[in-house]
């Protein structure tokens, strides 16, 4: 496996099996001496944080630590992380696991530079006194490409709602994608971010906000995702299939970061809202159902899909790909098996149409056309 540093847009990129070595290094670029790492308690367990301790123990940085990052992270928990961070007198954050971390890290990063407010203000309406303290993420899951952009989707538990947390100022200023650290990822989890990261591409293939450059990385995800997701299930120590992964997500992540999503994210985020269903397992349930869908609008973009997937180059091949992929990591399941009922459709579908999300699809879905999607999966 070749290693590199390139920079793409504003993000300072360092890949390779062994690359958190080059922590030390990212921090000084930055002239930051205080990092306070922000994590959640698996990857702690897992022996990963006392790995990047050590890492920077011995180039004598300072360093400290909020372990306590959960699924689905409030404003209150990114309060209670930054306070932590001011606390230490942290100049740098280290964003360290999967999704969670790193989406938390963008509001802790901005309350950390200003304390006297709360994440739950960093909607985008305001214009902070003082930029984020910089952020250095190190993902170890291969999904969300959380560490390509400036926001983090947050819980508001006082507005009952999700938002997005963020400003200009909380890019990541340096990702280190390592493979190595997602070695211990297991099979369940590493199919579902895999899945997540591969709609992330197609939708932004198809999607209305599509740029040639947004394209150009889509392509190169969905060809390292169709050819590394199983084995990376299947043999979770392969570190090329990890590479491969890890590289495909953080170029999805780079994707949709350009040109936004479609109808497969909306109705995932509704479904999960309303049963808790795992992210990228609610993907994986319509993703195929919604190609077929959207396909009377873009079928030439999806048999371009199909050639990256090395099949023959028409849209019913790529979406017969796409469903063989998820089955062979068995990660497609009917919605009836995270809890969703007859009853609920109308319900999911509504949700579905009011997510700015679905507003990025191709073709522009009634409630009718949702309504059939979700119901073709109970
Ligand atoms: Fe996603």
């Amino acid at each position: 496996m070749s290693s590199f540093i390139l920079t793409p847009g504003s993000v300072n990129i360092r890949f390779g099996a062994g690359s958190v070595s080059q922590l030390p290094e990212a921090v000084a670029a930055l002239n930051k001496r205080k990092v306070f790492i922000i994590t959640d308690p698996g990857v702690a367990n897992a022996g990963v944080l006392s790995k990047v301790e050590k890492i920077l123990d011995s180039a004598g940085i300072a360093h400290g630590s909020f372990t306590e990052i959960k699924p689905n992270p409030t404003t209150t928990l990114i309060d209670t992380a930054a306070k932590a961070a001011v606390a230490f007198g942290a100049d740098c954050l280290v964003a360290l696991g999967g999704g969670s971390s790193l989406d938390s890290s963008k509001g802790v990063a901005l309350v950390a530079a200003n304390p006297t407010f709360s994440s739950a203000q960093f909607n985008y309406s305001i214009t902070p006194e003082h930029p984020a303290i910089p952020i250095i993420a190190i993902p170890t899951t291969s999904g969300t490409g959380s560490e390509t952009n400036n926001w983090g989707v947050i819980d508001d538990p006082v507005r009952q709602c999700k938002f997005y947390v963020g400003d200009a100022s909380t890019t990541p200023a340096c990702a280190i994608l390592d493979p190595e650290l997602t070695l211990g990822l297991p099979p369940r989890p590493t199919a579902g971010t895999g899945i997540d990261a591969l709609t992330h591409a197609i939708e932004s293939l198809t999607s209305k906000g599509r740029t040639p450059v947004s394209a150009a990385y889509a392509h190169e995800a969905i060809k390292l995702i169709s050819k590394s997701l199983p084995t990376a299930v299947k043999e979770g120590s392969n570190v090329e299939a990890r590479g491969d992964m890890l590289l495909g997500a953080h170029l999805a992540g780079l994707a949709l970061t350009l040109s936004g999503l479609g109808l497969v994210h909306g109705i995932a985020h509704s479904v999960s809202a309303h049963v808790g269903a795992a992210h990228g397992e609610a993907l994986a349930a319509v993703l195929a159902e919604v190609m077929e869908y959207n396909s009377q609008a873009v079928a030439p973009i999806y048999a371009t899909v199909a050639n990256d997937m090395g099949v023959a180059a028409d849209s019913k091949s790529a979406i017969d790909a796409v469903r063989s992929l998820a089955d062979d990591i068995n990660i497609r399941q009917h919605l009836s098996a995270f809890g969703v009922t007859s009853e609920m459709v109308s319900d999911i579908a509504d949700t579905t149409l009011a997510d700015s999300v679905t507003g990025n699809n191709p073709i522009a879905p009634s409630k009718d056309d949702v309504t059939s999607i979700i119901a073709s999966r109970i």
